[in-house]
């Protein structure tokens, strides 16, 4: 194996070690070759973060970047597209996330959430991520499309995990077109054409329920993405969007409960800890979470000119990559430890903290994540102890690009 492919391969199998390891030797800026992206210029300081994510609008796109990073996902979606015609997407999809949408989401989420933990085992082992990525699919579906019903639900989780499948993830190595129809770029195809199917399934179960009983379901995206999209790109929008918000969530609602289950004072000061309006509280120990254990290894830019960045001249074409995990250790003290209190009384910096990125491409459901993640983790410290299923503390894995627990969060529950 060349040196490269090895650096490849230790960064797909231990991305946030194989980063440490890499910054340890080169400092605040590295080139790091990946099976996916291929090579990328790796900004590791929160002054060149500031830089790309502030620079002047056009000169890194993030639209193409993310379909490098991402091959499968569609052309015209808001994370792929750049310019006006992402602004114009962006503009249709803000209000979903904003104000009076997100008050009417609490109620449902705090439904969903109490009816899937009453699934999970008391009293023995299991893995928590598995869980976490049902409910959270099942929040995005209802909320999103309107629809309840888990078999339909179940679906939409076979077609997107099929999509994150490594070999389809190849999707960007263009040699691989050669193989034709056992390529990864036909096996992306495939996925969301069977995608798109589900979709159009799913909405026409839902029609035919509507119309024997009016929803109680919220359906934000029908009448958004029905006033401004085609009906092709619906689906396209959808499978995005659902990629977007669904394995990132599940991602941090995992690491959660790895998290706290090894800090159980934590954990009982959280039940109850809305209630008690001690929301600052939450909010600290929610911050800690997403700056100890980021569910994005990568926010990336593509360079659309030749530019200077620091002290190297970069070509037109250069992917850059800034990982959360490594910006995440600058401006605290023992940052690698997990400190429920860090950021109470102090919200955290937005040069040192973007787990959802930064600039004008910042996360559209940071709000909506944040909503998911106070209902659940209240609700689950409400209701459970969370003990560690064993003395091992896990490492972060990559799936597609969320960084999740390598042994999916093994836990064991009792009740409070
Ligand atoms: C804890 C959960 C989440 C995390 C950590 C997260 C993180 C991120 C990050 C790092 C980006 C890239 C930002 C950049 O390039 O500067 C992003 C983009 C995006 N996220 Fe999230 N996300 C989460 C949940 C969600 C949810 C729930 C939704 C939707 C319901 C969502 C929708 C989006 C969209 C649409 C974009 C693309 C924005 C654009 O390019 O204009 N995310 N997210």
């Amino acid at each position: 194996m060349t040196a490269r492919l090895a650096q490849a391969v230790a960064f797909q199998r231990r991305p946030v070690a194989s980063l440490l390891e890499h910054e340890h030797g080169n400092g605040s800026a590295f080139w790091l070759p990946t099976l996916i992206g291929g090579r990328m210029l790796v900004v590791a300081t929160p002054a060149l973060a500031h830089e790309v994510l502030h620079a002047r609008p056009g000169v890194y796109v993030a639209g193409r970047a993310n379909q490098r990073i991402l091959p499968v996902l569609p052309s015209e979606t808001v994370l792929t597209l750049d310019g006006d015609e992402h602004q114009a997407r962006r503009h249709l999809l803000a209000p979903l996330f904003h104000g009076e949408s997100l008050e009417a989401m609490a109620p449902i989420i705090r439904e969903i959430a109490a009816r899937e933990t009453a699934g999970w085992p008391i009293g023995a082992p299991f893995a928590a991520l598995p869980r976490a990525r049902f409910m959270t699919l099942c929040i995005a579906a209802r909320l999103l499309l309107g629809i309840q019903q888990p078999r339909l639900v179940a679906d939409l989780e076979r077609h997107l995990s099929r999509a994150l499948h490594p070999y389809t993830m190849l999707a960007g190595a263009q040699g691989l077109r050669r193989l034709g129809p056992a390529s990864p770029q036909a096996a992306a195809r495939r996925s969301r054409a069977r995608f798109a199917r589900g979709v159009a399934e799913v909405r026409g179960a839902r029609a035919r329920i509507s119309r024997a009983r009016p929803p109680d379901a919220l359906d934000l995206l029908g009448p958004v993405i029905g006033a401004g999209l085609h009906d092709t790109r619906v689906a396209d929008e959808l499978f995005a969007l659902l990629l977007a918000a669904h394995e990132t969530t599940a991602a941090a609602l995992a690491w959660s409960l790895e998290l706290l289950a090894h800090d159980p004072e934590t954990l009982t000061m959280l039940a109850g800890a809305t209630d008690r309006g001690d929301r600052p509280r939450l909010d600290a120990v929610i911050s800690e979470i997403l700056r100890l254990r980021p569910p994005l290894v990568d926010i990336v830019r593509e360079l659309s000119q030749p530019t200077r960045l620091g002290h190297l001249a970069l070509a037109a074409g250069t992917l850059v990559l800034i990982p959360p995990p490594l910006i995440h250790r600058h401006g605290h003290s023992s940052p690698e430890t997990f400190v429920a209190q860090r950021f109470l009384g102090d919200h955290p910096d937005s040069e040192t903290w973007l787990p959802f990125g930064g600039g004008e491409r910042r996360c559209l459901g940071a709000s909506f994540a944040l909503l998911e993640l106070r209902e659940i983790i209240t609700l689950i410290a409400e209701r459970f102890e969370v003990h560690p299923a064993d003395g091992v503390r896990e490492m972060a894995h990559l799936h597609g690009t969320a960084l999740v627990p390598g042994r999916g969060a093994r836990v064991i529950l009792r009740p409070r």
